[in-house]
């Protein structure tokens, strides 16, 4: 189980506010969570007034603009602007999501941008995801074949093969879904949430795959896999639109088969 004990002057408090430039006529306010390590100040929530008739559509573009423009110290990931890399996962107006693919004019009202929940913050809207990156090594996510590789072409599979991964390729591995799961954020040490089972079955149901029934050993277990209790907050918030909560569901059905 994991604990949780607040530090001292965890409140969050009003920060700084940032005012659009004079002549600014379509002005819109995010608020956006400020932390550092770097100082014993508490989290903060900055306002940041910016121009819309300035700026891209998506929220990450209002991130770029507000780092460029208005203070360089905000952090946050982000790399490829178009929802491939998985990493700008965070909480936007109450959900989490990837800003590079959460359009502006979805928000009424302050856009309120947080970290991703229930995890250790880096710095700003950066959350230390390394327990994470270690539970999904955990289940070897990688084509482990006992045949030797075939001379001058690729493992093939029929399109029915093929088939059977959709649905699970295309996770980016932004964690949104494990971050929004109360499961996770209460039994994180031992389950493995429902990023890492999406991709643990994206293993099981490769046919090219020789290590089926190891890989189902060792999802075996009461925490790492039966702490899901459906509760399908994953498939809510999953910004690729997949459904990881469905995947955990055939995990089980694959070891009440054999
Ligand atoms: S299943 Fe969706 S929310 Fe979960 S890690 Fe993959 S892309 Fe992100
Ligand atoms: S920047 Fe790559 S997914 Fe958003």
């Amino acid at each position: 189980m994991a604990e949780f004990a607040l530090p001292a002057n965890s409140k969050i408090t009003k920060g700084e506010s940032h005012a659009a430039p004079p002549g600014s006529n379509n002005v819109k306010t995010f608020q956006i969570y400020r932390w550092s390590p770097d100082d014993d100040a508490n989290p903060r929530i900055d306002s940041f007034n910016i121009d819309l008739n300035d700026c891209g559509p998506m929220v990450l573009d209002a991130l770029i603009k507000i780092k460029s423009e208005q203070d360089s110290s905000l952090t946050f990931r982000r790399s490829c602007r178009e929802g491939i890399c998985g990493s700008c996962s965070m909480n936007i107006d109450g959900t989490n999501t990837l800003a590079c693919l959460k359009s502006i004019d979805e928000v009424k009202g302050d856009v309120k941008i947080f970290p991703l929940p229930h995890m250790p913050v880096v710095k700003d809207l950066v959350p230390d995801l390394s327990k994470a990156y270690r539970q999904l090594t955990s289940i070897e996510p990688w084509l482990k074949s006992d045949k030797p590789e075939p001379e001058g072409e690729e493992r093939r599979q029929s399109p029915e093969e093929r088939e059977m991964l959709d649905g699970l390729w295309e996770c980016v591995l932004c964690f949104s879904c494990s971050t929004a799961c109360p499961s996770y954020w209460w039994n994180s040490d031992e389950y493995l949430g429902p990023a890492v089972l999406l991709q643990a079955y994206r293993w099981v149901a490769d046919s090219r795959d020789d290590h089926t029934n190891e890989r189902l050993d060792a999802l075996d277990d009461s925490f790492a896999l039966y702490r899901c209790h459906t509760i399908m907050n994953c498939a809510k918030t999953c910004p690729k639109g997949l459904n990881p909560g469905k995947a955990i569901a055939k995990i089980k059905s694959e070891l009440a088969s054999r």
